[in-house]
């Protein structure tokens, strides 16, 4: 039995990374200082976006991007079930409401239709959330929120370098909401960023990770000034140099990293079509994928398979994972919503079949046909 264990998401480290972080070590500034600036701005070129804010983690982005947009009590926010739990979150923190519109069968993105069914005269915006790495299906989003009036944010924590009708993630909805988890595209260890075009949602944003705070310390002391005024409630969401260093330093391997990922996808592709019981997520047209997630669809016809496969690929040395738990099926929103059927059926049906293969730019093509032999076998376990 092979001793390694491919995990289904994972950083990569190298020698420019260390150096990177090492200099932000010793160049005086710890936190508040140039690097996060650099890096917000590398990001916001990228991504085609005019402002950036870094901030401590992608929950925090998607806090920051909720208070910006004026979320607040009575206010019900569309989010789809099929993302983690801190999307729907971001919208409670402000005192808002999820309301959890269905995905659609093929890609687990936000369903258009469902969008519109959900909408209430309450209705503020709407979250989409660019699943596994899709971005979703801005142009008809887009048409619906200018539609009714409703802001339209991108929880884009998976999707880093993708791009829709060839524009990039970050141009696409009002605000953008990044995740440097060490799982994502890039890491800096814990770490977040939104992205938008409009000055005062940016500048209200910067005021809200650090405590609703009127100047950060470098501006004062730019222009000479000690005062500063609290204008409003927010948070400690800042982050550090030492991490943005780091986030530098890994962006600059994007471009590598996306193609090693798609290297991978292809190989998948290829075996999964000779692979009964297995089917991919569909790849929309106008969609680039950036391919944070590989999830598959395993058959539950005649009977379920999926915790089997899981199981019997754990086994064999291959730390597949299920993305996700829908966010209306854990307890804490079953109790909010009143415990009763989801409304979503297409992604509870999904949630039984769902499984994520290994899926980052560290595996090794000898990887790749480990995971697929592993897979081959628990699926013949599995059926037996
Ligand atoms: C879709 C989605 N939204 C939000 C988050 C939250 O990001 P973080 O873990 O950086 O707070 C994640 C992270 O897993 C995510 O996958």
């Amino acid at each position: 039995m092979r001793k390694k264990i491919i995990s289904y998401g994972r950083h990569l480290i190298d020698q420019a990374d260390i150096d990177a972080v090492t200099e932000a070590l010793q160049s005086g500034w710890l936190t508040g200082g140039p690097a996060i600036v650099a890096f917000e701005e590398a990001v916001a070129r990228l991504c085609g976006a005019a402002h950036a804010v870094a901030v401590c983690n992608g929950t925090a982005a998607l806090h920051c991007a909720m208070h910006a947009l004026r979320v607040a009590p009575g206010d019900e926010v569309i989010v789809p079930p099929m993302t983690f739990c801190a999307t729907a979150n971001a919208v409670v923190y402000q005192g808002g409401e999820p309301v959890f519109a269905d995905v659609a069968p093929g890609t687990l993105l936000l369903d258009p239709a469902s969008v519109e069914a959900s909408l209430t005269p309450r209705t503020k915006g709407i979250v989409a959330v660019d699943y596994a790495g899709q971005p979703c299906d801005y142009d008809a989003l887009r048409a619906i929120a200018d539609a009714h009036g409703l802001f339209l944010a991108a929880d884009a924590c998976h999707s880093l370098g993708g791009a829709w009708n060839g524009r990039p993630v970050g141009s696409l909805a009002d605000v953008t909401c990044l995740s440097f988890h060490p799982v994502k595209h890039i890491t800096t260890g814990e770490g977040g960023m939104i992205l938008c075009d409009d000055p005062l949602l940016a500048e209200t944003m910067r005021r809200f990770r650090n405590h609703g705070i009127d100047a950060d310390p470098a501006r004062r002391a730019e222009q000479g000034v000690w005062r500063y005024d609290m204008g409003f409630l927010g948070h400690n969401y800042r982050i550090t140099d030492i991490q943005c260093a780091l986030g530098g330093s890994q962006l600059d391997k994007l471009p590598q990293w996306l193609t090693r990922r798609r290297e991978v996808a292809a190989m998948y592709a290829q075996a999964l079509r000779n692979m009964a019981d297995v089917s991919p997520l569909e790849e929309v047209p106008g969609a680039t994928h950036a391919l944070h997630l590989y999830v598959v669809r395993i058959a539950s016809r005649p009977k379920p398979l999926r915790d089997a496969v899981l199981s019997g690929l754990r086994a064999r040395g291959v730390q597949a994972n299920v993305h996700y738990v829908p966010a209306n099926r854990h307890s804490y929103y079953r109790q909010r919503l009143g415990d009763g059927a989801s409304g979503t059926p297409v992604c509870d049906k999904a949630f039984e079949e769902i499984l994520s293969l290994p899926m980052h730019a560290g595996l090794t093509d000898e990887d790749v046909r480990h995971v697929l032999w592993a897979l081959g076998e628990a699926l013949l376990e599995a059926r037996a």
